[in-house]
């Protein structure tokens, strides 16, 4: 998940492509760098750690010239050093890679044995060298691209300039997404429209197999055996400012914050309020006549979808199949032809969620994707998106783009209760009520920033959490497992309270915390009974309730947080604010980079 920029332009890119790179930062950031060409001469800067390390090195060594490419990397090959940092070099050839070049060994060893030497372990290097073979043995730019893209098997998006030709890059798609901006006088290349959003918002979309020629006042597009093909330009919708923190410390805090209002957004295009009814959508499949819906997602989006589960199946009476996107596009799942499939993702562009996709596209299965972002690959490739209005989420761990999921997801579920005739008219109203009171009910959670800061402090001293739940508190057990681990690294698994006797108990001692997540419902009482176990061993309990559930609770916790008492069914979009308060508190306890934590990257569009 790495990103890429590049521009054909008329003043000096160097400072455009850097910050085009920080709009694409939240796609890796292990090292990055760029190159320009300036009087027919290429030349690059190259930078281990964040962007900002490239801007400093470009500070000291500045580059010029009106073209140029930029890359920002999440290493899949080779550690995240100098050396292994994009833009890469071939005797005049500089190339910027997202992706993985699956045959790279043999063609490295073929290149090898043709007398070319590697500087870095990347698989990268390799199409470099490929490209620059080709110009040796005579063949002009364009058609050296295109010889050596023929050779590569696996996900790649290139930008590729040549030495001596400052009005060419040669871009290319296959999985990873890659966009052509129209500018006056000017051609851009990029990851996404976000990073050329500051340039123009007049893009295409390559799809696989497709490759380009841009130059600064044309663009062709070709497919791989050559054929001009013709792409749509259409407006994107990425937004040109530069998103920022605001007054707060992290994105990802300015994100937990910004819920109620994103949430009610959401909520508002679904629901119509005022009659207290889901609005009608253009939809292709009945809800009324499907006997199964199949779902997949990967991290976060797959627990929202977990927690859509029991909505879809309690209220509309419509069975669900969910499975992570990396089992469910191997399982091959038998699909009939009253399936419909729908797919959760914030980017839109996770490469296992849009091979499931496809999966199910290749069964001729009706396909509904919840996306963040509009103009995603995901979306475009769906037969209908339902959107979510979270916007722009910059830190990698994802806050509000699960709660406005978990918000689509239930207005779906009552859309479909409705729809199969298990909702009635005055249910229906009942529920978008419910729903409506969500934003107010997570501005109220906000106010216990404080004791969760507190909670989070003694959290921060452990090395092992276990967090449970039961009905769809359980998806957000794991949830909530799944925050903590990513932004403080402390170990931490989410588990079905009633699982915790079948095993996970032989853990329980005073050295982890049991984060419990059970609001006051038909099943506190079952929830008690396995806090109760966890206390009789010495167990120290962190509980998040209600006040019912508090007063009920007869067992000394080591904490207890109480929230606003909620309708069960918004519950899991109220709950999640705390879980995710928790994780980033202890995330700036422990001193980590809660927006960007080691190993991960926001988009992970390799497999
Ligand atoms: C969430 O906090 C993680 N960063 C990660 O699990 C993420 O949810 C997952 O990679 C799916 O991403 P997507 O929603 O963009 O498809």
């Amino acid at each position: 998940m790495c990103g890429i920029i590049g521009i054909v332009g008329q003043v000096p890119v160097a400072p455009l492509l850097v910050d085009a790179l920080k709009r694409l930062e939240y796609r890796g950031y292990d090292s990055a760098g760029i190159a320009t060409i300036e009087g027919g001469e290429l030349a690059r800067r190259r930078a281990e750690g964040k962007l900002v390390n490239l801007e400093h090195r470009l500070d000291e060594e500045p580059l010029a010239g009106t073209i140029g490419i930029g890359h920002t990397r999440w290493a899949t090959h080779g550690v995240p050093n100098e050396t292994n940092a994009h833009p890469h070099f071939s005797n005049g050839v500089a190339i910027v890679h997202n992706g993985i070049i699956e045959n790279f060994a043999e063609l490295r060893q073929e290149l090898v044995e043709d007398g070319y030497a590697f500087t870095s372990q990347t698989d990268t290097e390799v199409v470099a060298h490929l490209v620059s073979r080709e110009l040796k043995r005579g063949a002009r730019p364009v058609d050296a691209a295109h010889r050596a893209l023929k050779r590569l098997e696996g996900a790649f998006a290139l930008a590729i300039m040549f030495q001596g030709d400052d009005d060419l890059i040669i871009g290319a798609r296959n999985g990873p997404p890659l966009a052509i901006g129209h500018g006056k006088g000017e051609m851009y290349l990029g990851s996404d429209a976000i990073a050329l959003a500051p340039f123009t918002n007049s893009v295409t979309y390559l799809e696989d197999g497709d490759w380009a020629v841009v130059r600064r006042n044309h663009v062709e597009i070709f497919d791989m055996k050559g054929e001009p093909v013709e792409r749509p330009r259409q407006q994107s919708v990425g937004s040109s400012f530069l998103v920022d923190k605001g007054n707060y410390h992290h994105f990802m805090e300015k994100e937990i914050h910004e819920q109620p209002e994103v949430i009610s957004h959401t909520l508002a295009h679904y629901l119509d309020f005022t009659e207290g009814r889901a609005r009608a959508l253009d939809l292709p499949f009945d809800f009324a006549k499907l006997d199964r819906l199949a779902m997949s997602a990967c991290g976060t989006a797959y627990l929202a979808g977990s927690i859509g589960k029991y909505w879809f199946e309690r209220y509309a009476r419509l069975p669900v199949d969910i499975d992570i996107a990396s089992e469910f596009r191997y399982r091959e799942m038998p699909l009939s032809g009253k399936s419909a499939a729908l797919f959760i993702s914030q980017s839109g562009e996770t490469a296992d969620t849009l091979a499931s996709l496809r999966y199910c596209r290749d069964q001729n299965v009706p396909i509904g994707a919840v996306v963040n972002v509009r103009g995603s690959t995901i979306a475009r490739e769906a037969d209908v998106t339902f959107p979510i209005l979270a916007g722009p989420e910059v830190g990698v761990a994802s806050t509000k783009a699960f709660t406005c999921q978990l918000s689509a997801l239930a207005s779906l579920a009552v859309m479909a209760g409705v729809a199969r005739g298990h909702i009635a008219s005055e249910a229906e109203s009942i529920l978008i009520r419910q729903l409506a009171e969500a934003p107010r009910f997570a501005n109220q959670v906000l106010r216990l920033s404080d004791q969760i800061e507190k909670v989070a402090r003694e959290l921060s001293r452990v090395r092992h959490v276990l967090y449970l739940g039961r009905d769809t508190s359980y998806p957000l057990a794991m949830e909530g497992a799944l925050k903590l681990k990513e932004i403080s690294y402390i170990h931490a698994e989410g588990y079905a309270a009633g699982e915790l006797k079948h095993g996970p108990i032989a853990l329980i001692d005073e050295t982890m915390p049991v984060i419990v997540i059970a609001p006051h419902d038909r099943i506190f009482d079952k929830t008690m009974s396995n806090m109760q176990e966890v206390a009789a061993r010495g167990g120290r309990i962190i509980l998040i309730t209600d006040e019912a559930g508090a007063a009920r609770t007869s067992l000394t916790t080591m904490d207890t947080i109480v929230l606003p008492d909620v309708p069960e069914f918004i519950a899991p979009i109220v709950y999640a604010l705390p879980i995710q308060l928790l994780a980033y508190f202890t995330a700036v306890a422990m001193g980590t980079d809660v927006d960007q934590p080691r190993n991960l990257a926001k988009s992970v569009t390799v497999e």
